[in-house]
């Protein structure tokens, strides 16, 4: 397929998404369990044309061959977009053996377990005060007044970055995953405006430092070695594209399932916060409602579950879809509170699984348990519309909710 480089891909509603299929189509963001679930009866891996060709695995071992497979596919491409967009490095996630490793090792221990228990309290103290925001409302949007804000403010204590600028990250978020696989000016602009605010965000920690992630960044070597500046910019671009619309659609897509299944909230909000059922309800929103699809660009022939991939197409990794396969689950499609055995693929597998898993799993935790106990018999608001965002990171952006007090 040929593209100008000016051209914005149109695309027209899909009907076959066996072999014509679009994450940015307007059903993927409220249907895309469905549409995996349908593609998997008929083959292991769907296919594409739309951006150039991609592909799109659906089963638990055609996504597992992918992920744990760095000699025949590489992260330079993490995006299924127009095969000709602009891309930046944002390590670890776009960089490829050996380099990665030195890359992940620097973002690291601001994630590891003891850093994100200490802002447990801050984070609960955090959602009390938007659910208090909420006072006197019967009728509020779930989304927009409670799950967007949790994860800024998360990522902003970890690492540094101001909170007062939330809405712009979420205005790049929004077009760097919405428009910007089918749109080259839109992901120019986006890598643009994100470029110059990192760069002057490290420079200031250069001189002022602080105990922060931005002034670890600001100076890291890896082996003795000073880090190349476009690549401390890219750590930085990847913890803002990375940490916020994640986390925020897992709590979405969790308030959303709760909202419509008031027994399970009847019987989470009957045990403490530190009941196992918590627990397991927490890893079953994961694998329910993974939020994040990853992609590679294949750089070998190679063949995955039978299908044919070339040298310099795409292809999905659709963690999400392999959390719904019967091979891999007992009763993949029952979203159940208890599951035991549960080793979902929603934070990744292999060499990129992701950094930020502790400090997802701790705001989803504490956002459920607050907003539960706090409106145990809330439900859907039938009278308007919950939206989803398509795409890489899938979940509801507005969960119009009655809180039924
Ligand atoms: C529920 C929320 C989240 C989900 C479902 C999720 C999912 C994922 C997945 C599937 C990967 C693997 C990427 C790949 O294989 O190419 C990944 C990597 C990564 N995630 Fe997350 N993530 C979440 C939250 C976060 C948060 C809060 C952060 C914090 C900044 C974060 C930072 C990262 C980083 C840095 C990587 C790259 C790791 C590497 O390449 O070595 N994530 N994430």
């Amino acid at each position: 397929m040929a593209y100008g480089s000016d051209d914005k891909i149109e695309s027209a509603p899909v009907k076959d998404w066996v072999n014509d299929w679009d994450w940015l189509d307007d059903g993927w963001g409220e249907n895309a369990i469905e549409i995996w679930n349908d593609v998997r009866e008929q083959c292991p891996v769907g296919s594409t044309e739309r951006y150039g060709r991609a592909f799109m695995p659906v089963t638990m071992e055609a996504v597992r061959d992918i992920a744990n497979n760095t000699e025949d596919f590489s992260s330079i491409w993490v995006n299924v977009g127009r095969p000709d967009a602009p891309r930046a490095p944002a390590p670890p996630i776009t960089s490829d053996p050996p380099d990665h490793h030195g890359h992940r090792r620097v973002i690291l221990p601001a994630f590891n377990p003891k850093a994100v228990a200490e802002i447990e309290q801050d984070m609960r103290d955090f959602c009390r005060k938007l659910i208090k925001d909420l006072d006197g409302m019967d009728a509020v949007d779930a989304a927009v007044q409670y799950t967007q804000h949790i994860p800024v403010h998360g990522i902003c204590i970890l690492t540094g970055l101001p909170e007062e600028d939330a809405d712009l990250f979420r205005d790049w978020i929004y077009k760097n995953f919405q428009l910007a696989p089918k749109d080259n000016a839109v992901r120019l602009q986006v890598l643009t405006e994100m470029t110059h605010y990192i760069d002057a965000i490290l420079k200031d920690r250069l001189v002022n430092p602080k105990d922060d992630l931005l002034t670890t960044i600001a100076t890291a070597e890896i082996d003795g070695k000073e880090v190349d500046w476009g690549i401390k910019i890219g750590y930085i671009r990847l913890q803002i594209v990375a940490g916020i619309d994640t986390t925020w659609s897992a709590i979405g897509s969790g308030l959303w399932h709760f909202a419509q299944h008031n027994d399970e909230v009847q019987r989470l909000v009957a045990v403490p916060n530190d009941d196992p059922l918590w627990n397991t309800a927490n890893e079953e929103v994961l694998r329910y409602y993974a939020p994040v699809t990853m992609a590679r660009k294949v750089i070998n022939d190679v063949e995955i579950a039978g299908c044919p991939m070339r040298a310099g197409e795409q292809t999905l990794v659709t963690f999400p879809a392999a959390n719904h396969d019967p091979a891999a689950f007992e009763d993949a499609h029952i979203f159940q509170l208890d599951r035991q055995d549960n080793r979902h693929v929603a934070f990744g597998v292999g060499i990129h699984r992701c950094a930020g898993s502790n400090l997802a799993r701790l705001e989803m935790l504490v956002a459920f348990q607050e907003w539960l106990r706090a409106f145990p018999n809330y439900s859907l608001d039938k009278s308007k519309k919950t939206t989803w965002a398509n795409g890489q990171v899938r979940g509801p952006r507005e969960i119009p909710v009655l809180l039924n007090r």
